[in-house]
């Protein structure tokens, strides 16, 4: 009688190790199923390049600076007109800014708009701290400024 008890509990044992090593063993193949799928979703979607790194303004200063709306206008020449004691002035591009704000002038634009733009509220928050928003490599490998010396 003793035996036959013995034989049962064993086999009793033997089920309940074998269901346990099933069980961890699809458990893995759950995990290994979850991994690949991962894989393959990240190697669907390739991460967005940092705004650092797109050119939000091919043609220049003037892609962003337009008239959004009679209240928004960001065209060059409302910028200079909001300027405390600005001078009157009918520029608009960079080009023609440049006459008054050049390498020697008081408020040279390599200095200004650098600190406007990449110190700015507006301009690091979506554009970090790009330069190629402004800047372009020239056919000989210098950097010019678009729509100026380009
Ligand atoms: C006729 C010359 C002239 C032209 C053209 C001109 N500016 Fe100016 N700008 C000035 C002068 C002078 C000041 C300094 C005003 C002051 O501080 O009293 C100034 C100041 C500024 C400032 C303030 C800089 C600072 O940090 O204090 C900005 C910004 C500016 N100009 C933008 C522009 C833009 C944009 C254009 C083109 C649309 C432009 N300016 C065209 C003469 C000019
Ligand atoms: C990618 C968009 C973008 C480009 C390109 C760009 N700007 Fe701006 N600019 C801005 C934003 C945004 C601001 C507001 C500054 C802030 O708060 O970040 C600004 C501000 C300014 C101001 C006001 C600064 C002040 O102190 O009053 C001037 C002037 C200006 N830009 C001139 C230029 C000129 C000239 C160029 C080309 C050489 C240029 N910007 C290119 C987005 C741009
Ligand atoms: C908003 C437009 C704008 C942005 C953004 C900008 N620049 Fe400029 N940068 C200019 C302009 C305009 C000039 C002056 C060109 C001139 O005077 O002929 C200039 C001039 C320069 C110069 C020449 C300075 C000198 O002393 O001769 C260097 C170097 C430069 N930028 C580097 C950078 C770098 C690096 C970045 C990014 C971290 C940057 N710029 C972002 C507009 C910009």
């Amino acid at each position: 009688m003793g035996r036959t008890w013995l034989v049962i509990l064993l086999a009793i044992a033997l089920v309940v190790v074998a269901l346990g090593w099933l069980n961890t063993s699809r458990s893995r193949q759950e995990l290994a199923r979850r991994l690949q799928e991962a894989k393959e979703q990240a190697a669907e979607k390739p991460a967005e390049a940092p705004a650092a790194l797109t050119d939000p303004a091919p043609g220049g200063c003037n892609d962003c600076h337009t008239k959004k709306a009679p209240d928004k206008d960001y065209t060059l020449q409302a910028e200079a007109a909001r300027v405390k004691g600005h001078p009157k002035t009918n520029a608009n591009t960079v080009k023609e800014c440049i006459v008054c704000h050049g390498d020697r002038s008081s408020k040279p634009f390599k200095k200004v708009l650098h600190t406007a733009h990449l110190r700015g509220q507006v301009f690091p928050k979506k554009w970090d701290t790009n330069c190629i928003a402004c800047h372009k490599m020239r056919q000989d490998g210098s950097i010019g400024v678009k729509a100026l010396d380009m």
